[in-house]
C-alpha cells in the first residue's frame, strides 16, 4: 500500500457507541468504535453537560491510520486484546491447555447503568470466554471503583494476566508521581518521566510492600499541591500486584493494574483482576487526596464504636520488646494513662514462648511463665486505668521452632525439595491448607471471647516467597483472598475489634485491607523527622485518623536521632496519635509538653479526622514541609509546619495558606509559642505569636501569607485558625 491510498474501512452507521458515567465533578466517556469491540475510554476529566454530544467527542479522537500499520485501527480498549492487533502489552494473556494462546475478539454483548455502575459485558464466541467490565460510582464521591472479571467458557484455560479495565493515561501529562521506599521509610514520593516502553511497579511479595504502595498519579503541567490537573489510581489489593505504565509508539500511554500470578480457570469459574480506584481532580495534590481521603472515609473504612473518636494508644513494644514482666507492664500502664492514653496495646511476646522472634508463631496461647494466671490481671488493671485493652497478633506465620510447626509442619510454605529461605526466623501458614485457617478462627476467636479486648494489631512480618501450595500450585493470589475470609469472619463475630494493618509497619496498606480494618501501622520508624515526610505524602490517599502515627523514644531505635517531645508529639498528633516508648525515661518536662499535646489532640480530634487536608508549598527549597487541615464546616482549621533540615535562607519567607473562604475573616495564633522560647528565632514581632493572634482575610492568608517563626531542625509551628463571627470583608471593597 502506498501512503495515498485509503484503506477501506468496515463501516457501521451506528459506531461509535458512547456512554457515560458520572460522579459529582468528573465524567467518563467510553466509546466503542469498531465491530461492536470492547470500548475505549474515550473521556476521564471535569464533568461534562449533561447534552454533550458524546459521538462528536469520540468521533473527534478516531485515530487516522498511517503508513506501514494495519489497515484497521487498533484499539486502546479497557481490555486490549492480542487477538484484535494489540502490539503493545495486552490486558488480558489466556491459554488453553496445550498452552496455545488464546485469540479474543470479544463482542459486546450489553452495557448498561445499574446501581451507579455502568457494567459492560462481552463475549468471546468461539471460546465462550466472557469478559465484564465494572466502573462503581458511590455516593457524593469522586473515585470511580473498576474491576474486570474473565469467566472461563466450555473449557479450561489458564490466565497468565487479566489487567483491572485499562486508563489511557493523558498524553499531556508531564511524568507520573509514585512511591518508592523501604523498610522503616515507606510512602516517599517520587517523579518519574515518560519515556517509550514500559514502566513496571511489581510486588511479588505476597503483600503490598514497604517499596511500593500500590498507586500511581498523573499530574498535568503545572499541576502543584493546590493548583492543576491530575489523575491517579490505586489498586486495592493486599497481596502480590502489577502496576503498568506503556508509552506506546503511536504515543498512546496506557495504565493497567492486576496481580501477577497465573490462574487456572475450570469451567464455570471466574476470575476478578480485583479494584481499581480511579480518580481525577483539577485543584491540584490536595484536591485529590482529599478525594481519596473522603472516599476512604465514607466508603471504605468502617470503625467500631471504641474506635470513635480515635483513641490515643499506648503501645508496650520500644519500652519492652519481648521482655514481658508484668510488674513493669503495670507500672507503664498507669504512667501512660496519667500521660493520657486512652488504649493499652501489648505486643509481641505474650504467647507461646516467645522470649524473642526466634520462636512460637503459630501458639497463640498465653505464655504462663510470664502470665500465670493469664492476661486477665493485666486486661483488669488496664481497664480499671480507664484504658481499653489491644493485643498483637501475628496470625499468618509459624514458627519452625512451635508446637503448630510440630502438630502440622504441612501447612507451612515450605515446597518439597526446595529451600525456603525464613525471614526473621519464622514461615509462612498456609491459610488454604485444610485446617489451617479454622486452627487460627478458634485461636482468635477464643482469644476475643475470653477476654475484654477491643483491639488486633495484626502484625504479618515477611514476604511470602516459594509461594505454592502441598500441590504445588500457585498460591499469591489464593493466599491473600484467605487472609480476607478470615478477617470477614472474625469481624463478623467480634464486630467491635477494631484491627490494625501492620506489615513491619507499612508492608501492608491499601484499600481492600482497610476494608477490613481501621488503621494501618504505617511505618516501624518512630523517628518524627522520618515520619513527618512518609505522612505528609501518605496523606495523598489516607486521611489522618487511620495513620497509626506514634511518639516514639527520645533516642530513636530505628535511626538513632535525638528528637524533642514538642516535635515527636507534634508529629503524631496529625495521625491517629499514640505513645511507644519507655514512659520511665521521660522527664518531668517532657511530660508537661507530652500532655500538652495530647490535650490538644483530644480538643481536635473529632473534627480534625474528618478535615480535608491541603498540601502547602513554602517558599524554600524543601526544608520545611507544611500542611493544614480545614474542618468541614470550615469553622476552624490547624496549620502544621515542620522545619527538616537548616534552612537554606536567614530567616522564613509567607507561608500561603489554602482551602479558606476568600471573603471570611480568621484569627489565626500561633498555638505552641511555649516551644519558641529556644533560639532560632530570637525575637518575632509578628502578632501571631502573641495570645490575641492576627485577624486576617481567607483571601489574604492564601495570598499574602504568614512569616512563622524560625525553626531549628526538626521543629513544628502548629498555627490554629478559627472563622470569627465578623461581617466578611466585601467581596467588592
Ligand atoms: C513488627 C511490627 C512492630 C512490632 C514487631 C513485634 O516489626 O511492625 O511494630 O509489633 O513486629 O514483633
Amino acid at each position: 500500500m502506498t501512503h495515498r491510498e485509503q484503506p477501506s474501512l468496515p463501516t457501521d452507521d451506528t459506531l461509535p457507541h458512547c456512554w457515560r458515567l458520572d460522579t459529582v465533578r468528573q465524567t467518563l466517556v467510553l466509546a466503542a468504535f469498531f465491530n461492536n469491540a470492547l470500548p475505549c475510554v474515550v473521556y476521564w476529566g471535569a464533568r461534562l453537560d449533561a447534552d454533550e454530544d458524546l459521538d462528536a467527542l469520540a468521533a473527534a479522537l478516531t485515530a487516522p491510520i498511517g503508513n506501514n500499520a494495519l489497515d484497521e485501527p487498533i484499539d486502546l480498549s479497557i481490555c486490549p486484546e492480542i487477538g484484535r492487533g494489540m502490539y503493545g502489552q495486552p490486558g488480558l494473556v489466556v491459554h488453553d491447555a496445550e498452552q496455545r494462546p488464546v485469540l479474543t475478539q470479544f463482542t459486546l454483548g450489553s452495557v448498561g447503568l445499574h446501581g451507579g455502575a455502568l457494567v459492560i459485558e462481552a463475549v468471546d464466541r468461539p471460546t465462550g470466554l466472557g469478559y465484564r467490565a465494572v466502573f462503581q460510582t458511590r455516593a457524593h464521591s469522586d473515585i470511580i471503583e473498576s474491576h474486570a472479571e474473565l469467566s472461563a467458557g466450555e473449557t479450561p484455560v489458564t490466565v497468565a494476566w487479566l489487567s483491572a479495565p485499562v486508563m489511557p493515561v493523558s498524553s499531556t501529562a508531564s511524568h507520573m508521581l509514585e512511591f518508592a521506599g523501604r523498610w522503616t521509610r515507606e510512602f516517599g514520593l517520587r517523579e518519574v518521566a515518560f519515556a517509550r516502553g514500559v514502566h513496571l511497579r511489581e510486588s511479588r511479595r505476597g503483600r503490598t510492600g514497604h517499596d511500593h504502595f500500590p498507586a500511581i498519579l498523573f499530574p498535568e503541567p503545572g499541576c502543584t499541591d493546590n493548583a492543576g490537573e491530575v489523575r491517579a489510581l490505586h489498586f486495592g489489593f493486599s497481596g502480590a500486584h502489577r502496576l503498568l505504565v506503556e508509552c506506546l509508539a503511536d504515543g498512546r500511554r496506557q495504565l493497567q493494574a492486576g496481580v501477577p500470578e497465573p490462574a487456572h480457570l475450570a469451567s464455570g469459574d471466574v476470575l476478578t483482576s480485583q479494584t481499581t480506584y480511579l480518580g481525577w481532580a483539577d485543584a491540584g495534590l490536595s484536591a485529590i487526596g482529599q478525594r481519596y481521603q473522603q472516599h476512604l472515609r465514607h466508603h471504605v473504612v468502617t470503625h467500631t464504636a471504641t474506635g470513635w473518636p480515635r483513641p490515643v494508644h499506648y503501645n508496650c513494644w520500644e519500652a519492652v520488646y519481648f521482655d514481658h514482666d508484668i510488674d513493669t507492664l503495670t507500672d507503664l500502664a498507669g504512667r501512660a494513662a496519667a500521660l493520657g492514653a486512652e488504649r493499652f496495646v501489648l505486643d509481641d511476646g505474650w504467647f507461646g514462648r516467645r522470649d524473642d522472634d526466634t520462636t512460637s508463631l503459630g501458639d497463640w496461647q498465653v505464655d504462663t511463665r510470664k502470665y500465670p494466671h493469664g492476661l486477665a490481671p493485666l486486661i483488669e488493671h488496664v481497664r480499671g486505668l480507664g484504658m481499653r485493652f489491644g493485643l498483637w497478633v501475628e496470625p499468618e506465620m509459624i514458627s519452625p521452632d512451635s508446637d503448630l510447626a510440630r502438630a502440622h509442619s504441612e501447612w507451612m510454605i515450605a515446597p518439597n525439595g526446595r529451600h525456603q529461605p525464613t525471614a526473621r526466623h519464622q514461615q509462612v501458614l498456609d491459610l488454604t491448607a485444610p485446617g489451617a485457617a479454622e486452627y487460627l478462627f478458634t485461636c482468635l476467636d477464643a482469644l476475643l471471647t475470653e477476654h475484654e479486648i477491643d483491639y488486633l494489631k495484626w502484625d504479618m512480618n515477611r514476604d511470602l516467597t516459594l509461594a505454592v501450595d502441598g500441590d504445588g500450585r500457585p498460591l499469591l493470589r489464593r493466599q491473600t483472598l484467605a487472609v480476607y475470609a478470615l478477617l470477614d469472619r472474625l469481624r463478623a463475630r467480634h464486630p467491635r475489634v477494631e484491627i490494625e494493618s501492620c506489615a513491619s509497619g507499612g508492608g501492608r496498606i491499601d484499600y481492600a485491607i482497610l476494608a477490613r480494618t481501621q488503621r494501618v501501622w504505617l511505618s516501624d520508624s518512630n523517628d518524627a523527622h522520618e515520619r513527618w515526610r512518609m505522612q505528609h505524602d501518605a496523606r495523598l490517599f489516607l486521611p489522618s485518623e487511620i495513620m497509626g502515627s506514634h511518639v516514639g523514644p527520645r533516642l530513636c531505635h530505628t535511626s538513632g536521632r535525638r528528637l524533642s517531645m514538642a516535635f515527636r508529639a507534634g508529629t503524631a498528633l496529625t495521625g491517629h496519635m499514640g505513645f511507644e516508648m519507655d514512659v520511665r525515661e521521660l522527664t518531668e518536662a517532657e511530660q508537661q509538653t507530652l500532655m500538652r499535646y495530647t490535650a490538644f489532640y483530644k480538643r481536635n480530634r473529632q473534627w480534625l479526622h474528618t478535615a480535608l487536608d491541603y498540601r502547602l508549598c513554602p517558599g524554600d527549597e524543601g526544608e520545611t514541609r507544611a500542611h493544614m487541615s480545614v474542618a468541614a464546616d470550615g469553622q476552624r482549621f490547624l496549620l502544621f509546619s515542620a522545619t527538616l533540615e537548616t534552612p537554606r535562607s536567614e530567616s522564613t519567607t509567607p507561608l500561603c495558606l489554602a482551602g479558606l473562604a476568600d471573603h471570611a475573616r480568621y484569627r489565626v495564633t500561633l498555638w505552641n509559642r511555649e516551644d519558641m522560647t529556644a533560639p532560632p528565632t530570637r525575637f518575632h514581632a509578628s502578632p501571631l505569636v502573641t495570645p490575641e493572634g492576627l485577624v486576617l482575610s481567607g483571601r489574604a492568608l492564601m495570598h499574602s501569607g504568614l512569616r512563622l517563626p524560625i525553626g531549628f531542625p526538626d521543629s513544628l509551628w502548629v498555627v490554629i485558625g478559627e472563622r470569627i463571627d465578623l461581617p466578611p470583608f466585601s467581596a467588592t471593597a
